[in-house]
């Protein structure tokens, strides 16, 4: 197993691209399913999740071929050959429950493994069951598996999700554009990865009006065409290094970037005394003064992203004065803490709320990963650390971070990639 050997107390100051985003990527690559022509996408990130998706779609007898040498352009698209999604994938990468929808749509019959728990919560599908439901498929679970199936073809109903599951969302929304008639999702979420999505499914010949506000209206076609589309930048990325900009009292330009996408980051960076100015294809972050406590509440967009908030808490460890971090989506997301806590933060928890007391340092530490915001949280502890920081475990960075040493070392930082079995 890999880890990273962090030496701290460096100042990062240049250029990052950030790459394709990894949670519209994924849902992207599951569009192929809904069409029979090839769908081309770009900016394809390279990161493991990425790998397991093709996995998967290969295994339900579509063809994901590379465009280009390096792979960052896919050629998607086939007849579906299997509707089964397995258990041994569904539980690697929990994403793959977004086939169920698209199978439903196109096959008309689904077995979709549950895919059960994860580090960060219990995180059920009953939503996205609830809705296929609406939409008149029939389900049974057994053995551990959905069973799918709408012999006769999805039709269109109106689908009041009671919380704005992304998800789900994506799921219905996939599923509705083969439906018969008008689907109404209310309530949907309005991530810019739906956005996204929404953008290339309309572009394959869909009908859908409403990305953004919270009610998505889709009217069932036929069937899909092939499309071209590239994905966006990876926003989650981007407010990552932001915040390595934050804690190391750097300048950075983030190139891709995108101010809109950021949403409630921006006002929270600013807040926290991080200076974000936007400039053509690019954001730049730099602090120059101290960093300041600040009040994080995470919420569906456009409120904070409960995806950054690993990565603020490491940030606002070292920040002067106190701050609380409340979680509102996932329970169980406060794993790094005590891992911060042996670096010298001093970080409470207390139910889904986490009270930090700024110090004036950290020290570097052996510390470990536990999913994959938290591993970059100790990346960024690491990096404005005193001393050298082992991070172990991080397998769970490479599913969504693409070539994170490569990037942190090109704008001054000390980090090295070891492998044990060296
Ligand atoms: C997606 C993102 C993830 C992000 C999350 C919230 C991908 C691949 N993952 O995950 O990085 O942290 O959005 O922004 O895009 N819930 C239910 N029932 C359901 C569905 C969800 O109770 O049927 C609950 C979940 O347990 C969780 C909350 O709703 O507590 C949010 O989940 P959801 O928005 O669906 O997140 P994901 O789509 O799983």
């Amino acid at each position: 197993m890999d880890r990273f050997i962090i030496r701290g107390g460096r100042r990062l100051e240049g250029e990052i691209v950030i790459g394709g985003a990894k949670n519209a990527g994924l849902k992207l690559m599951v569009a192929g399913l809904l069409t029979a022509d090839r769908l081309i996408l770009s900016n394809v990130p390279k990161i493991a999740d990425i790998e397991t998706m093709q996995t998967l779609l290969r295994q339900h007898g579509i063809a994901v071929d590379p465009v280009d040498a390096e792979g960052r352009t896919l050629s998607i698209g086939g007849p579906i050959t299997s509707v089964e999604a397995p258990y041994d994938i569904v539980s690697k990468m929990r994403a793959s429950i977004l086939v169920l929808g698209p199978l439903l749509a196109r096959a008309r019959e689904a077995r979709v493994s549950l895919p059960g728990g994860c580090a960060i919560g219990t995180r059920p599908v009953d939503l996205h069951l609830k809705g296929l439901e609406t939409l008149g498929a029939t389900i049974r679970l057994e053995n551990g598996y959905i069973n799918a199936s709408a012999p006769n073809g999805l039709v269109g109903d109106r689908i009041l999700l009671p919380f704005a599951s992304v998800g789900a969302t994506e799921n219905l929304l996939m599923a509705a554009t083969l439906a018969k008639g008008r689907t109404e999702i209310v309530n949907a979420a309005r991530e810019p990865e739906i956005g996204d999505l929404v953008e290339c499914l309309n572009r394959m010949g869909a009908r859908i009006a409403g990305a953004g506000t919270g009610t998505l209206v889709i009217d069932g076609v036929e069937a899909l065409t092939g499309a071209e589309h590239a994905i966006m930048a990876d926003r989650i990325e981007c407010g990552t290094y932001a915040c390595a900009a934050g804690i190391t009292g750097g300048d950075l330009r983030l190139i891709g970037g995108r101010v809109r996408d950021l949403g409630a980051v921006v006002r929270t960076l600013e807040e926290a005394g991080v200076e974000v100015l936007e400039e053509e294809n690019a954001i730049r972050v730099r602090r120059t003064g101290a960093l300041r406590g600040v009040d994080i509440m995470t919420e569906p967009y456009p409120g904070f992203p409960t995806d950054m908030q690993a990565q603020f808490m490491a940030m606002l460890a070292v920040a002067d004065g106190a701050s609380m971090v409340t979680e509102t989506i996932f329970e169980n997301r406060f794993m790094h803490v005590p891992e911060l806590n042996r670096m010298g933060a001093r970080i409470n928890v207390h139910g889904s709320s986490a009270i930090i007391r700024g110090v004036g340092h950290l020290s570097g530490a052996p510390v470990m990963a536990t999913d994959l915001r938290a591993s970059f949280s100790l990346i960024l502890a690491g990096l404005g650390a005193q001393g050298e920081t082992s991070l172990s475990r991080i397998y769970h960075l490479d599913r969504g971070y693409e070539a994170v040493d490569r990037k942190l070392s090109a704008v001054g930082a000390d980090i090295e990639r070891l492998s044990d079995d060296r």
